[in-house]
């Protein structure tokens, strides 16, 4: 049978064995993975997502977790969520470049102008546009969670200023902006998957690589890296995802309960992310990383053009980041 022919019988077989029985009543089952660790707050967010749904449906619909990539990579994740195999997965907006092009505008770094920028983004039209731009590949959006800014850590350099990024070996997300990102500012980018990233830093793979607080410490990354930068190039939101496979599958109403347990879920996030944001900045502190708070205007300095580079090579891009330039909280 040609592979075009035998991948949507293999997505209904696999969606059907998403259904399980409890007793006589049928309950539908979301396998739901993601990479980060169970006390991260997206990961707090996505169980309050469950115990929503669950309380919503009236248990005819429960989430099941899988933290910690035990289901794979991001990209794995993502490629099962498209062939039917996995319900649904958290990813960060940078993983869906490859898949979604829209997405790639929140990459560009220093796009948004602070918080309450950010979220009036991702709150309305263009956030709402980007999160439905996937679904004919497959991939429909729910909701975001704040994954804040991304900065970053070294093992043996300290780094105040782009000059002192030069030669360092970063690893990158799987992103061309990242990418572009890296490299313009002097250091060379290595794509490696997250779970994969301590034994990288470990061995001298890389010397260096960059995240968000809670990432960076619940990751236990800073046990290898003593320098954090708080240079906050990008602020590239984490996106709750379920297969359209799986969304077809289910009723209006059962779609109807998925979105609003997430929209609740995507709230109880923010409010958590603050918190955990300043737990971890202390938490590495006192494990003996030094924070550094450079002049970010170097850095911003150095990647600026990328904006205008974007909007030339491509449109679409340029015409989403123009819109979220324009928007105002
Ligand atoms: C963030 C994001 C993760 C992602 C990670 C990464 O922590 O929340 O989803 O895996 O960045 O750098 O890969």
């Amino acid at each position: 049978m040609p592979l075009r022919r035998f991948i949507p019988l293999l997505a209904a077989a696999l969606l059907l064995a998403l259904v399980g029985c409890a007793g006589q009543r049928s309950v539908t089952v979301i396998k739901l993975a993601h990479t980060l660790d169970q006390s991260h707050p997206v990961h707090v967010a996505m169980a309050y997502f469950g115990e929503r749904l669950a309380a919503m449906s009236g248990g005819t619909m429960r989430v099941e977790l899988y933290s910690g990539g035990q289901l794979g990579s991001e990209r794995e994740c993502i490629e099962l969520l498209q062939l039917g195999g996995l319900g649904m997965t958290k990813i960060s907006s940078s993983a869906l470049e490859g898949f979604a092009p829209e997405y790639r505008v929140f990459g560009l770094p220093y796009l948004f102008r602070d918080e309450a920028h950010r979220w009036a983004v991702l709150n309305g039209l263009v956030g709402r546009e980007v999160l439905l731009s996937a679904e004919s590949r497959f991939l429909r959006g729910l909701c975001y969670y704040d994954a804040g800014t991304r900065n970053f850590y070294t093992v043996n350099r300290r780094v105040e200023k782009p000059e002192d990024l030069a030669g360092l070996k970063i690893r990158i997300q799987e992103s061309q902006l990242a990418l572009k990102m890296v490299r313009a500012l002097g250091a060379a980018a290595t794509p490696i998957a997250f779970a994969e990233l301590y034994t990288a830093l470990q061995q001298g793979v890389v010397d260096g690589a960059e995240n968000n607080p809670p990432s960076f410490h619940l990751s236990r990354h800073y046990e290898l890296c003593k320098y954090y930068v708080l240079d906050e190039h990008t602020a590239v939101p984490d996106v709750l995802l379920i297969s359209a496979h799986l969304w077809r599958t289910l009723t209006p109403q059962q779609q109807a309960w998925v979105q609003a347990a997430a929209d609740e879920s995507s709230v109880r996030q923010r409010e958590l992310w603050t918190a955990a944001t300043a737990a971890s900045l202390a938490a590495v502190k006192k494990a003996g990383v030094e924070v550094i708070i450079p002049d970010k205007n170097l850095f911003r300095a150095r990647v600026v053009s990328m904006q205008a580079e974007v909007a030339r090579d491509q449109p679409r891009i340029g015409a989403l980041a123009q819109r979220v330039r324009e928007t105002i909280p």
